[in-house]
């Protein structure tokens, strides 16, 4: 089953906005296999971001994720990858649709709340850099 790595940043987990993007996904029917609050390293920060190196914003953007707790996640279900996309909404969140998580909640995008893979390599690449194999759970329901 496909899964996607999703990161509540800094700005939403201030603003008090875990419950709201947990019950989105959890409403949508797809299923939280890890979960964790972390601090940031500039290590990993740098990492994940790497793609964004030569970017002028990349200092800042390093800064600002290291700045606060972030909620780390993996998430699984049927076309997660591009629906969870399609939830969190355009990087920009005054371009984001209403009803996606960053046309909700945001105005900044410096401050867009969430991050999420944007591709199957990217999920993969993510995944394996924000969580070992012991801190995922595979499960199924018997409610
Ligand atoms: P994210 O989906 O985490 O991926 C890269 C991040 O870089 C993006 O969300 C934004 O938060 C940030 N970003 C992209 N473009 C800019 C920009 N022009 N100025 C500041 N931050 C940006």
């Amino acid at each position: 089953m496909e899964r996607t790595f999703l990161a509540i940043k800094p700005d939403g987990v201030q603003r008090g906005l875990v419950g709201n993007i947990i019950s989105r996904l959890e409403a949508k029917g797809f299923q939280l296999v890890g979960l964790k609050m972390l601090q940031v390293s500039r290590e990993l920060a740098e990492q994940h971001y790497a793609e964004h190196k030569e970017k002028p914003f990349f200092g800042g953007l390093v800064d600002f994720i290291t700045s606060s707790p972030v909620v780390a996640m993996v998430w699984e279900g049927k076309e997660v990858i591009s629906t969870a996309r399609k939830m969190i909404g355009s990087t920009n969140p005054l371009s984001a649709d209403n009803g996606t998580i960053r046309g909700d909640f945001g105005i900044e995008i410096g401050r867009n709340i969430i991050h999420g893979s944007d591709a199957p390599d990217t999920a993969t690449r993510e995944i394996a850099l924000w969580f070992s194999d012991a801190e995922l759970a595979s499960w199924k329901s018997t409610t």
